[in-house]
């Protein structure tokens, strides 16, 4: 199978993300839990995994990471651990469903938000769109650091500045862009971070992770056991107990520490440009056909991540998936779960074919794609 659908979840992982995680399961105890040396073990894995997040993405203190399923249970628990009624946030156009049901959700509680368009290739548009969409009862701007379907990159250094200029906070749904951009949150002033363990991190699926460096700490969306203040009926105040409830996914963050690990290794800039040769290569190859439909410019690094969208004359961009998956070509195709991205390009109807790449794609599986596609 060529894998192209890496932006779902990166395939393969790494064979020291393999290994980390079968050891875990293999030697691993309740961490926090117990006083025995592998529940002691246990514990310091997971603190280990906690230094190597917190180092990746520049959070000043290990306790401000907090390991949860998936980015999209970090939006969650900023979105509905902070925003109370009445509150208004501003969101991208571009913004993926794990941002917007949340927000949907809470509009029944009055809280109400406004998606500010955003021009790809053009930063001061953009810039000027989310200040015109703030008003007097905006609390946060949350906005994807890339779209999961065109792979345009959001200004999010400029949008902080903008944030904190008008005393809001503000988060980042970092799901295209974490291991294949940099980030770090306290040079960027990031209030929260949110990541999926499972992308371009290359841990296991069912592990993500939360960085809060915002001064207002979320309210718990779960409460229960931690291992620590166990006297109390009370959920700890303090993080990263307040925010993770219940037995850790020992094994996937061990997996997730390994992940990062090989993502260091590599370099992060290696990853990026090994992956926007393979789109660009494609890009090329894909403007020369007149019965391919592209609807962004060439993806430059600094304004795009490595994903390519496309759609085929005539044809559903689901049939197209299914063709290509007969030949051996796994894609994605459809909406993507980001109606709101499609909607921004006109393309809500008809979806489209999303190819993205990983560290372990090779220039001959593009080259193969290519020459199915000519034959379509
Ligand atoms: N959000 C993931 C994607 O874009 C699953 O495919």
């Amino acid at each position: 199978m060529i894998y192209l659908d890496n932006s779902a979840t990166t395939y393969p992982k790494p064979y020291s993300v393999r290994e980390a995680t079968a050891s875990a399961l293999q030697n691993g105890a309740n961490p926090g839990r117990s006083g025995h040396s592998l529940s002691i073990k246990a514990s310091e894995k997971i603190f280990r995994a906690r230094k190597t997040a917190a180092d990746f993405f520049g959070a000043d203190k290990e306790e401000s990471v907090i390991f949860t399923l998936n980015c999209t249970m970090s939006l969650n628990i900023i979105i509905k651990g902070i925003l109370k009624p009445d509150d208004h946030v501003v969101v991208s156009s571009l913004e993926h469903n794990s941002v917007m049901r949340p927000l949907q959700k809470l509009r029944s509680v009055g809280v109400s938000y406004t998606a500010a368009p955003v021009f790809p290739m053009d930063n001061d548009r953009t810039v000027d769109s989310f200040r015109k969409a703030i008003n007097a009862k905006t609390r946060m701007i949350i906005c994807t650091h890339a779209s999961n379907v065109w792979g345009i990159r959001l200004p999010i250094e400029r949008l902080s500045a903008l944030a904190h200029e008008y005393g809001l906070l503000f988060a980042v749904d970092a799901a295209q862009s974490a291991g294949v951009v940099p980030i770090d949150v306290s040079d960027s002033k990031i209030d929260y971070l949110c990541v999926p363990g499972h992308k371009g991190l290359y841990g296991p699926m069912g592990t993500g992770i939360l960085i809060v460096s915002g001064n207002v700490v979320p309210d718990s969306l779960i409460e229960g056991g931690t291992g620590s203040s166990s006297i109390l009926y009370e959920q700890p105040s303090v993080l990263p107990e307040k925010l993770e409830s219940g037995t850790p996914n020992l094994c996937g963050i061990a997996g997730l520490k390994a992940g990062m690990d090989y993502v260091s290794r590599i370099g992060i800039e290696n990853i990026a440009k090994h992956e926007f040769v393979l789109i660009k290569h494609l890009y090329r190859e894909l403007s020369k056909m007149a019965h391919i439909r592209l609807y962004m410019p060439m993806p430059e690094p600094g304004y795009f991540v490595p994903v390519l969208s496309f759609n085929i004359d005539g044809k559903d961009s689901e049939s197209v998936a299914a063709e290509l998956n007969k030949r051996g070509i796994a894609v994605r195709a459809g909406l993507h779960c980001s109606p709101a991205a499609h909607k921004s390009i006109g393309t809500e109807e008809s979806g489209a074919v999303r190819i993205s790449p990983s560290i372990f794609t090779r220039q001959n599986e593009i080259n193969y794609l290519v020459s199915v596609l000519k034959r379509f």
